[in-house]
């Protein structure tokens, strides 16, 4: 019999498992992810562990018993709302992110909250001291109630003291820093980060205390990311944006509890993150005035509307072929709406450099923004600009064609409660429902429809 391997690889990024090495995981497809790792012990032999008499009863619905639970602030509307209404007992929530981008200072003004309001509070970090910690407490404000800080790597230990104290919420910061001491593997590894979250998730169940755990988006791939717990936790929020630029966004991907794909803004200041409750006004400040190769579109994140600007800048290549550049769009995206307006409108761009990019650090994949990217390259292209007041969305077809987009409403709304007097959409999105009050509503068909709107603004 041939002798079983003692080793397996797992992807650090997607937790894939292999029995052999590769270049990249055959899963998520990321290159030089794939990491040796001893083989997880598993229960086996000839002896069953179903006994009779001790079988779990299935349940009908009607036999289920639902106490309506109640569900908790966190002290930001914004962060409430992301969370599909507030923070349930029980819950296990991954914040994930670049490092510095702002989970500790978040986790650690929610905490601030909770614990002011009358919740038990326990915040674990295996990043900082002590010392730190107070140094950034002390930039977030005064902090009452029953909040305590720990510094601890040992998972085992944590969780004898998350059941000892049965905090109400408690803060892993962050798992990859956490070691179960039974898993003979470094901590930040594969199987490290899987065993500590299943020993955290059945606590978070068994003792009904809502955790957060931090996890660190690796460029480099050095420790596990958390892509690996999406789908152990019941909540997955995403930190999105320049950790240089002052706002960061926070998406929620994945909710067991509510809506997944909310968006929360909020900036960084010098005394932690204050959420932006009206973040439209917010992405349009600073827009050029008068400028070619700029576009206002309305974008749907979730179930909100939210202006945003977007930049083409199209100049001659010093070399044969251009390159394309995006930046918060889909690349691929960019290019085939390039090849539509060189097929439709008689123009060559292949000796073209493309850049665009879509301001306030946002990952746009909404189609609708595909005719305001038209439009910017047009404008870029013939350097004319788009006229001010002017608001567009729509997705492009292949042919050329405007192709309606849903929501028509709530980004019209939207459009006109930021004061933009005219708005150019697909006609077949033009209803009778649109509240078009105050605001011009043009209905296009094709891109060269919408294009002549930027021809004719000399
Ligand atoms: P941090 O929350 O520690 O990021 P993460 O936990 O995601 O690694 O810190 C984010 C950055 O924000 C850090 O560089 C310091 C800065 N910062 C402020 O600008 N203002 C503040 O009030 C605080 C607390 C941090
Ligand atoms: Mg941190």
């Amino acid at each position: 019999m041939a002798k079983e391997s003692a080793t397996v690889f797992f992807c650090k990024e997607c937790g894939y498992e292999a029995s052999k090495w590769s270049g990249f995981c055959p899963s998520c497809k990321t290159p030089n992810s794939m990491v040796e790792a001893p083989k997880p012990s598993s229960p086996r032999g000839s002896f069953s562990s179903v006994r009779p008499g001790s079988l779990p009863k299935p349940v009908r619905l009607e036999e289920i018993e639902v106490d309506r639970q109640e569900r908790f602030s966190t002290g930001s509307q914004e962060l409430d709302r992301v969370l599909g209404g507030g923070l349930l007992p029980g819950s296990l929530i991954l914040t994930g992110g670049d490092p510095g981008i702002g989970k500790s200072t978040l986790l650690l003004q929610v905490c601030r909250h909770l614990a002011a309001s009358d919740h038990k509070v326990l915040y674990v970090s295996g990043e900082e001291s002590l010392r730190q910690l107070k140094l950034r407490a002390d930039r977030i404000g005064t902090f009452k109630g029953d909040i305590r800080f720990l510094c601890e790597t040992n998972l085992e230990q944590i969780l004898a003291i998350l059941r000892e104290e049965k905090p109400d919420v408690a803060v892993i910061d962050s798992i990859q820093t956490m070691y179960a001491p039974q898993a003979a593997s470094a901590p930040g590894s594969v199987t490290q980060v899987r065993e500590c979250t299943n020993m955290i998730l059945n606590t978070a169940k068994g003792l009904g205390i809502s955790i957060f755990i931090v996890g660190h988006v690796t460029k480099d791939g050095a420790v596990a990311g958390p892509k690996l717990l999406e789908h152990m936790v019941d909540t997955v929020l995403y930190f999105e944006g320049d950790r240089h630029a002052a706002y960061r966004i926070l998406r929620g991907v994945k909710n067991r509890f509510g809506a997944s794909g909310e968006i929360a803004v909020f900036e960084m200041r010098g005394t932690g993150l204050k959420e932006i409750p009206n973040p439209s006004a917010y992405m349009l400040s600073g827009r050029p005035e008068n400028a070619s190769g700029s576009a206002i579109s309305c974008i749907m994140e979730g179930t909100r509307p939210l202006l945003i600007e977007v930049q083409a800048l199209l100049t001659r290549s010093n070399y044969g072929q251009g390159r394309r550049t995006a930046t918060g769009a889909d690349y691929n995206r960019v290019a085939l709406l390039l090849a539509v307006l060189e097929k439709h409108l008689n123009i060559v761009f292949s000796d073209c450099d493309a850049f665009v990019n879509v301001t306030g650090g946002l990952r746009v994949n909404d189609p609708g923004l595909d005719l305001a990217m038209v439009m910017a390259l047009y404008s870029s292209y013939r350097n004319r600009p788009v006229p001010e007041n002017l608001i567009v969305f729509g997705e492009v077809g292949l042919a050329g064609e405007v192709r309606s987009v849903q929501l028509a409403k709530e980004r019209v709304q939207e459009a006109a409660r930021l004061g933009f007097t005219t708005c150019v959409l697909p006609k077949s999105s033009l209803t009778s429902d649109l509240n078009a009050r105050g605001i011009k509503l043009i209905g296009v068909s094709t891109i060269s429809q919408a294009i002549s709107l930027i021809s004719n603004n000399e």
